[in-house]
Order: C-alpha cells, then sequence, then structure tokens
C-alpha cells in the first residue's frame, strides 16, 4: 500500500511529451440549467425511478458558476491536459444556429486553459441530447446525425487553435445500448429492436462530423472516445468461450470495427432483421474517415456465461470490486489495449478515461482515499505494461476531477480525485489527487 503513485525509470508515462490529464463532462459538472435549452437527461431525471437518489442536474457541482476557480484547481493538480465537453444544447438554438451566450461561456473556459499552458480536449458529445431533437426521434432518427454535423461545423469554425483534441463522441455504446435498448439512460427507451439503430446513427454523426473537423480545424487531433468492457468466458468450455465472443462483438467491437474495417462485426447477419440498423449506401466509408487519435474509456472487464435462451449470461464479478460494483481486474486494461493494436491499425490511444468509484470520507477536511490510489497505480502498471507490449499510448486522464453526478448512480457513487461537497459546494483534493499530482510534477 501506498500513497504514492510510480512507475519503473524506464517508463515511456515518465517522458514530459506523455500527456497527463482529467477528465469531466458537461451535465455532470455544470449546472446552469436556466441558460441552456432543456436536454434528454433533464426529462430523464424527471421521470421517477431513474435515478438512484432522485437527483438531477440542476446544480451538480455549479461548475457553471464556478468555472474560473476549477480551472485553477486543474492546474493546482499539475496536469498537462483537461478533456472537457461542450453541451450542444448550450451552444446551438432551436434552430440549429449559435447560441452567442453559451459559445462565449466555452471560450473563456478555453483561453483561461489556453493562458495555462493546460490543452483542451473537447468532446461535442457527451450524452446531453438537446431535447427537441428526442421529440423528432433523437437517435433513432436518421436526421440526427445531421444536427450533429451542423453543431460540429458551427462549433469548430468558432474554437479554433484553441481545442488541442476534438473527440466527436464519448461512449455511443453507452447513448446507445443504455439509452435505447434497455432503458437505463436517456432517453429510457427499451427494446431490442433500437439498440443497433441508434448506435448506426451516433456512428454515422461521428463520421459526418470528422469530415468537417478535418475541413475546419486539421491542427487539432480529431478522433472519438469508446468505451471497452472486456468479455471473459466463465470456464474454459466452447460455449462459454463463443457466448463471450458474441457479447464482445456485441458491446465493443461493434462501435471500433466500423471506424477501421468499414464494416460491422460478423454476429449483424445473425440478429434478427427488426433489430438490424438501417444502413445506407456510403455510410460505412464515412463511418471509416481516419482519426488521429482513438480514446480509450476503461473500467472494468465482464465475464459470460452461455444461456440457453439468450446467447449469453453476464454473471456477477467476484472480488474486489468499487463502490459501484465493478470488478478490479487491470490485467484486462493491457489485455484490452494490446488486442485491439493486434486487430486494428490504431492511431495514437489517448486512455481518455480510467478511474475509480469508491465510499469516500471526509475527516477533518482529509479523504485518505488509500483504495482509489491502489486502483490508479494498478491501472498506470497495466497501460505501462501495454506500451512495452508495443501499443503506442500518448496520454492518461484520470475520471474524475471531482465527483460529480453520476448518471442513473446520481450523486451517490464518487469518481473525482477531488471531494465536492454538494451542500457547499466546497472542494477537497483526494489523497488520490495529491498523489497523481506528485507523479505528474515530479517526472
Ligand atoms: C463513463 C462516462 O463517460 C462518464 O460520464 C462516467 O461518469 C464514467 N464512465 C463512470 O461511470
Amino acid at each position: 500500500m501506498t500513497v504514492k503513485l510510480t512507475l519503473p525509470t524506464q517508463s515511456k508515462m515518465l517522458s514530459k511529451d506523455f500527456v497527463y490529464g482529467v477528465a469531466t463532462a458537461s451535465f455532470q459538472i455544470e449546472g446552469g440549467k436556466a441558460s441552456r435549452l432543456p436536454c434528454i437527461w433533464d426529462t430523464f431525471c424527471d421521470t421517477p425511478n431513474t435515478i438512484a437518489d432522485g437527483s438531477n442536474g440542476e446544480m451538480a457541482c455549479d461548475h457553471f458558476n464556478r468555472w474560473q476557480d476549477d480551472i485553477e484547481l486543474i492546474d493546482s493538480i499539475g496536469v498537462d491536459a483537461y478533456r472537457l465537453s461542450i453541451s450542444w444544447p448550450r451552444v446551438i438554438t432551436e434552430s440549429g444556429e449559435l447560441n452567442q451566450e453559451g459559445v462565449a461561456y466555452y471560450m473563456n473556459i478555453l483561453d483561461t486553459l489556453k493562458s495555462k499552458r493546460i490543452k483542451a480536449f473537447v468532446t461535442l458529445y457527451h450524452w446531453d441530447l438537446p431535447q427537441h431533437l428526442e421529440d423528432k426521434g433523437g437517435w433513432l432518427n436518421r436526421e440526427t446525425a445531421y444536427e450533429f454535423r451542423n453543431y460540429a461545423n458551427l462549433i469548430s469554425k468558432v474554437f479554433g487553435n484553441r481545442v488541442h483534441a476534438y473527440a466527436t463522441l464519448n461512449e455511443p455504446f453507452c447513448s446507445a445500448f443504455l439509452g435505447y435498448e434497455v432503458g437505463t439512460h436517456a432517453p429510457g427507451i427499451i427494446g431490442k429492436e433500437f439498440g443497433k439503430k441508434a448506435a448506426h446513427h451516433l456512428l454515422l454523426a461521428h463520421g459526418l462530423a470528422m469530415e468537417v473537423l478535418a475541413k475546419n480545424s486539421p491542427n487539432t487531433l480529431n478522433g472519438i472516445v469508446l468505451n471497452f468492457t472486456p468479455c471473459y468466458p466463465e470456464s474454459e468450455s466452447l460455449a462459454d468461450i463463443n457466448a463471450a465472443a458474441f457479447a464482445d462483438d456485441y458491446f465493443n467491437q461493434w462501435y471500433i470495427k466500423p471506424l477501421f474495417d468499414g464494416k460491422y462485426p460478423e454476429i449483424l447477419s445473425t440478429l434478427p432483421a427488426a433489430h438490424q440498423p438501417d444502413i445506407h449506401e456510403g455510410d460505412m466509408a464515412i463511418i471509416a474517415h481516419s482519426m488521429d487519435y482513438l480514446g480509450v474509456n476503461f473500467y472494468t472487464r465482464a465475464i459470460y456465461r452461455a444461456d440457453v435462451d439468450e446467447h449469453f449470461l453476464q454473471i456477477d464479478p467476484p472480488e474486489p470490486r468499487t463502490d459501484i460494483g465493478w470488478e478490479i481486474y487491470p490485467k484486462a486494461f493491457t489485455e484490452l489495449l494490446v488486442s485491439l493494436n493486434e486487430k486494428y491499425r490504431l492511431p495514437p490511444v489517448y486512455i481518455t478515461e480510467n478511474g475509480a468509484a469508491m465510499a469516500d470520507k471526509i475527516i477533518d477536511g482529509v479523504v485518505n482515499d488509500q483504495d482509489r490510489v491502489d486502483y490508479y497505480q494498478q491501472h498506470l502498471n497495466a497501460v505501462n505494461d501495454a506500451i512495452e507490449q508495443g501499443v503506442k499510448v500518448d496520454g492518461y486522464f484520470a475520471w474524475s476531477l471531482m465527483d460529480n453526478f453520476e448518471w442513473a448512480e446520481g450523486y451517490l457513487k464518487r469518481f473525482g480525485i477531488v471531494y465536492v461537497d454538494y451542500e457547499t459546494q466546497v472542494r477537497t483534493i483526494k489523497a488520490s489527487g495529491f498523489a497523481y499530482k506528485a507523479l505528474i510534477t515530479n517526472r
């Protein structure tokens, strides 16, 4: 056990060029609801029994009003980069034009980051779809992809060289599967016939946005952020191995294979026709637009067994687990990166999220989150192992800068390296935050 984070002396992750950052997302931290359009998460939070603590994003971390102090905080941790997301409903009006007030808000943030030489990694879509677009079908409506292109076009024209890297989408798997198939995320739609249709329109939106980003912003790194939950079989039996492989195609490869190979995994043809996406001619070429980097989010793995009715059954993970119930299994992180590197011609990879929810206690103004420090240590080592096996990883972002609105879990699960007291909005750097700072500044 250590409150320090260390890496082998020869590690590439100790080079000054390796980018260390912290990450957040607009809906999870901003609040400031009155000065933007409603989004699907506002509506979802207003629906009974959706959010564990019945909370919403109205105040969140009040970052909308406290952004200057928060950037001071980010700077005090010594990071090279800050990954934030733009709230689409804050910057684009219902008629599809720029909302100048919203633009000015982010412009100030980006200018302040630039003045402090903190690289801005900007995500265009971290799940806060304008509600008026959901009213027309949301990601089940192909038109939404073109609305997204319009948004990406207008925004990338105004931000200029303030942005170091753009990500079109954050975790399209979550938007599609959780939002439109099992309904645990906004907009809460349930049905096997919807998930892959939404996924296709999200990926199309990504490709269309990549075209305009490449044109408007050729000097930024332009890419996407995908999440991966590597799938392991419960036993060595062929049935379990096949079940895990099917799950991997369904949950993971579905979102990356089209980007690099221009096609969906072969399981596409085994899905009932009604569950398949509507693919138009030319779509796959748009989706496979070249990218400058791939953002990888990793938290845990999943274990599957064969099932009689369905293709696979996910079983409860063994200990140790974090406070959100996710198994701590860093080996899967190394194996994931190595296997993606073998399967695809990857551009440089940035770990755009990694971190842990822990049951933090603040005692006399101190949060001693040794468990989170241990998680970070194990996962930094796992990334280092992947680099040693030939994967080109150029950066790592801790999720999250601070505790925030954890979607369906509300404010009950804390992922920050900074503790937030939601009553007073006081921020307190946790032991993990100090350990991260020491790792970065002692390079
Ligand atoms: C993935 C998401 O991008 C982020 O919004 C979320 O808070 C973390 N993972 C933790 O669940």
